[in-house]
């Protein structure tokens, strides 16, 4: 196969674009994908400090990667979620990068800043570990970002991440979050912008521009991701995939170009409740603690 864009011989072939590409037309792919979602959802104004949030993963360092190559100025932040060795392998990949192009990169260690690990949050609340994760990502992404004075927190979903999301809240109707799932939400009070500048790209996709351009990252998933619903439907979208090249795009985009508006109403009421934190000023829906300082709080307990 040669490259459709320079004729030399592929590296790379991605059926949902019908192309190969060689290794520099690869990469100039890739930074192209990322701008070209930057700017149809206008994720990025000039003059942004954006916080990269990475998990040592493909993904992400990906991200931090080429956003730093677009010359936005971007700094990264590794949470520490105490997951035994994947925790201490995911810093060391998100460190090393950091330093071979000397970025700046914040850590908030959960275990020493507020005293549980992820294990031990899911043990206290019976629920499954994801979800105590889950949880304190978001609410820390945010308090970083606000702490630093960051406009704006990407995170590296990409397309196989946000279809698998997608089919979960469809096969639910989970409208309420069917509604917030935009690669784009804007800044309110209390919460900086958040944006997922992959959703053009697909998981093989990061994975090559690593191993291209020398990027190590950690191969392992979460050891509490395995045998979870998310994967399963990332699972079951691939077997489609294979079988008709595009569907998962079809899947996603379309939902964004044609449905998506459709469960904004039931999503802007929820936000008209929100207060502040009782504990740490953060908003939410909750009166009294906020989700995250209620799990602090119980696993204290
Ligand atoms: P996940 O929730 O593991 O699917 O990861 C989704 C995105 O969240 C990643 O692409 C990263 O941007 C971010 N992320 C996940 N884990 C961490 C972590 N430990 N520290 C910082 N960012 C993370
Ligand atoms: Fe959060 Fe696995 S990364 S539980
Ligand atoms: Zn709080």
């Amino acid at each position: 196969m040669k490259c459709r864009s320079c004729r030399e011989p592929a590296v790379i072939d991605i059926r949902r674009h019908n192309a190969g590409f060689c290794r520099d037309c690869f990469l100039r792919h890739c930074r192209e994908q990322v701008k070209r979602a930057v700017e149809d959802w206008s994720m990025l104004v000039p003059g942004d400090r954006v916080l990269v949030a990475v998990s040592g993963g493909k993904d992400s360092l990906a991200l931090w990667d080429v956003l730093l190559d677009l010359g936005v100025d971007a700094d990264g932040l590794y949470l520490g979620l105490g997951i035994g060795e994947y925790s201490d392998d995911s810093g060391a990949m998100a460190r090393a990068y950091a330093a071979t192009r000397r970025a700046t990169l914040i850590e908030v260690d959960i275990p020493s800043e507020y005293g549980f690990d992820i294990p031990g949050a899911a043990a206290a609340t019976r629920r499954v570990p994801c979800s105590a994760c889950g949880l304190s990502k978001r609410h820390l992404f945010n308090q970083a970002a606000l702490d630093g004075g960051y406009d704006v927190v990407a995170t590296g979903h990409n397309l196989d991440d946000e279809a698998a999301v997608l089919f979960g809240n469809v096969l639910r109707w989970n409208t309420d979050y069917l509604g917030r799932q935009l690669p784009v939400l804007p800044a309110a009070q209390g919460f900086a912008r958040k944006v997922k500048p992959l959703i053009r790209l697909g998981e093989r996709e990061t994975a090559a521009y690593c191993v291209l351009t020398g990027i190590d990252y950690i191969v392992e998933e979460c050891p509490n991701a395995v045998g979870n619903k998310h994967l399963g439907y990332k699972a079951a979208l691939n077997d489609i995939e294979a079988q008709s090249p595009g569907s998962k795009a079809a899947f996603y985009f379309g939902f964004l170009d044609r449905a998506s508006s459709k469960f904004a109403e039931e999503t802007a009421a929820g936000r008209d409740r929100l207060v502040a934190c009782e504990g740490c000023g953060a908003p939410t829906t909750n009166a009294g603690l906020c989700a995250f300082c209620a799990l602090v709080a119980k696993v204290a307990r």
